[in-house]
């Protein structure tokens, strides 16, 4: 049995990385737990339509960003890791800086001093030195720093498949099998 995966969602564009990696890891029969900021659900509802509601029913569990009290704010409750898809400036810069004064961040520094898988889909562009910064603080922290970045070697026709290769390479990350996308041989 897999462990569960930590999906938060912040207010940078691209909610749909979130969302696309809750419904792959549905498809795969592995647990999710979700988070999302004030700015997550307006992003989720500006760029894909949908509501509050509808993106909370896509995750096995929910808990609010501002309840630090949840079962994920715990070391003890384990998980295969955190993936922030996607991660604003400021969720960088709360989690470069262990600013933890919301569950994103929170969990996000659990899983790092937990030595667990911790991914950061930051979008942001372009790029000042205190991005890169950020960044580089958060890399020496134990984030993996994957800006969601499309691949065209796979000829992507659709949205879908761009964001999805983005989002079997951080199942790949957190060493999830999965055949969500076709591999380069
Ligand atoms: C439509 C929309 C797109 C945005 N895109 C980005 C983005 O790509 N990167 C970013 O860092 N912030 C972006 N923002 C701004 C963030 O939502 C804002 O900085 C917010 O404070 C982030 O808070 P959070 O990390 O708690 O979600 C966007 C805001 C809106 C409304």
């Amino acid at each position: 049995m897999s462990l569960p995966v930590v999906v938060c969602i912040s207010g940078a564009s691209g909610s749909i990385y979130g969302v696309n990696l809750l419904k792959a890891l549905s498809q795969l029969n592995i647990k999710s737990i979700l988070v999302v900021s004030t700015m997550g659900f307006v992003t989720a509802k500006e760029e894909l339509g949908i509501t509050a509601k509808e993106l909370i029913s896509m995750a096995d569990e929910y808990h609010d960003n501002s309840n630090l009290a949840a079962n994920i704010s715990s070391g003890s409750y384990i998980t295969a890791g955190v993936v922030v898809a996607p991660c604003s400036v400021k969720t960088l810069s709360s989690i470069a800086n262990c600013y933890n004064d919301n569950l994103i961040t929170r969990v996000s520094d659990v899983s790092l001093k937990e030595r667990r898988k911790t991914i950061l889909l930051f979008r942001e562009a372009p790029l000042h030195n205190g991005h890169i910064s950020l960044m580089q603080q958060a890399s020496n922290s134990g984030c993996i720093i994957m800006p969601p970045v499309p691949a065209f070697y796979n000829k992507p026709k659709t949205i879908n498949d761009i964001v999805n290769h983005s989002v079997f390479r951080v199942l790949d990350l957190l060493g999830i099998e999965n055949d969500l996308v076709s591999r380069w041989n």
